[in-house]
Formats: C-alpha cells, structure tokens, sequence
C-alpha cells in the first residue's frame, strides 16, 4: 500500500494558452481527474498529495477520489521543487523507509498493470524503480542550425515515465541535495542516479503518455475511450 504524490503545479507552457493543460476538459472533466481517478481507483494506492501551484483558481476542492484522501499542499519553481514539497506533505503516519509513488498530473492514461508492475518489482528492488519505455526511433544530435551531427545509438536507451517509486526518506534526501547544488533533475531516478544509486526499469505502456502538446490531448482522448 503507497500513497502518491502527484505534481500538478506546472503552467502548462509548452502546451500554449493561459490554462493549465492539467484542467483542459478530457471526456467531460478536467486531464488531473481522470490521472486521480486511476490511482485512487486501485486498491494498492492509500492516499494522494495533490501539489498544486500557488493561487490556482483551476483546483475544484477535491478532498478525496474514489474514497481516498486527497491532500493539497503549493509546489515550487521547477517539478524538483513541487515534488518535493508534495513528499513533505505527506502524512506523518508515512515513515521515511516506506516506499511512495510520483506521478505526473499530466499522465492521464495509466494503466493498473503497469502500477501494479511497478510496485511488485519495486517494492522488492533495494533501490526503488521507474515505469520507463524502449527508445524506438532513431536518435540524431543536432547543432544550432539544425545540421546532423550525428546519429546516437539507441540500444539501451529508455525514456523515463512515471510513475517512479522511492523510500519517503531517501527520496526527500536526494531532491534537496539536487536542489541546493542547483542541478536540474527532471525526474526522481535522476535525484537518486546522482547519489550513484542504480533504480530499476520497469517496462510500461506506450501509451502512458505525458499531455505536452494539444496532440497528446487529442490522443489522450483516444486512449481513455478504449478504457
Ligand atoms: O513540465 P513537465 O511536463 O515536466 O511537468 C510534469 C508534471 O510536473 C506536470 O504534471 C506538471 O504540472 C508538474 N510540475 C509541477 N511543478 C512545476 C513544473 C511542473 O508540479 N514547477
């Protein structure tokens, strides 16, 4: 049993417009209900931490899904801050060596094989592990005026999804020594990879995607109609 931490303090920037694409309406509600809905929905999830930015007016009040507890608590600058925030609004009755999850407000489309996947082969990791997806196209390096470079080998390359899966206290530790040496992790496993941990990769859905685009939206769409 875990409790998550769900980012939701990003302006949505790269998607364009002033609303933040985590409340733009999929099948009739907003993206981040149906991302809380597949996690309160699965027995293996306790409660969620919902981190959302400061003065957002978008956030409906919910205060549980699916009868779970939804807690709220104001993110920070970059995903590192927000998520970081999220893990120290975690009740007290969650002890630093209990695994927690992390996943995007932005990943909509989660399926509960892979959650359960993830918490199965993590749980029994020493580290903790990431849901994460084969590269499959071929990689290019480009300069500044777009001419290849080069091609980069993609054997052994994953993209990173979420969720990610860590202890409470050694998740917290590592955020805040990425933080103050102001070094960009742009995930969790990446917090841990500094500190020369080694988390697990766990193969995920395609199909997790991360609303970036309003082309994910529209695929997003797709993917939720067929359940
Ligand atoms: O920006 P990116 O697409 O990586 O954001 C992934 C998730 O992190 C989104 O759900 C977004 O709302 C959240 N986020 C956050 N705080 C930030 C930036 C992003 O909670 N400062």
């Amino acid at each position: 049993m875990s409790w998550v931490v769900v980012p939701a303090a990003g302006s949505g920037r790269r998607f364009g417009g002033a609303f933040p694409k985590q409340y733009l309406l999929l099948d009739g509600q907003p993206l981040i209900g149906h991302t809380l809905d597949r996690l309160a929905g699965h027995p293996a999830i306790d409660g969620i931490v919902v981190v959302l930015a400061a003065q957002d007016p978008h956030w409906p009040g919910w205060r549980e899904r699916c009868g779970k507890p939804v807690l709220t608590c104001v993110g920070g600058a970059e995903r590192a801050d927000s998520v970081l925030a999220g893990l120290r609004a975690l009740p007290s009755s969650v002890s630093d060596d209990e695994f927690v999850l992390v996943h995007d407000a932005a990943r909509p489309c989660l399926r509960a094989a892979d959650l359960e996947a993830l918490i199965e082969q993590g749980q029994r990791h020493p580290v903790g592990a990431l849901l994460a997806a084969p590269v499959r196209d071929t990689l290019k390096r480009g300069d500044d005026e777009l001419a290849v470079l080069g091609t980069e080998p993609r054997d052994g390359l994953w993209r990173a999804l979420t969720p990610q899966m860590f202890r409470r206290g050694g998740l917290t530790r590592a955020l805040e020594a990425a933080l103050s040496a102001g070094v960009a992790v742009t995930d969790e496993s990446m917090a841990m990879e500094r500190l020369g941990l080694r988390p697990l990769l766990v193969e995920g859905s395609e199909d997790n995607i991360k609303v970036t685009t309003p082309a994910d939206l529209a695929l997003a769409e797709f993917v939720l109609s067929r359940g």
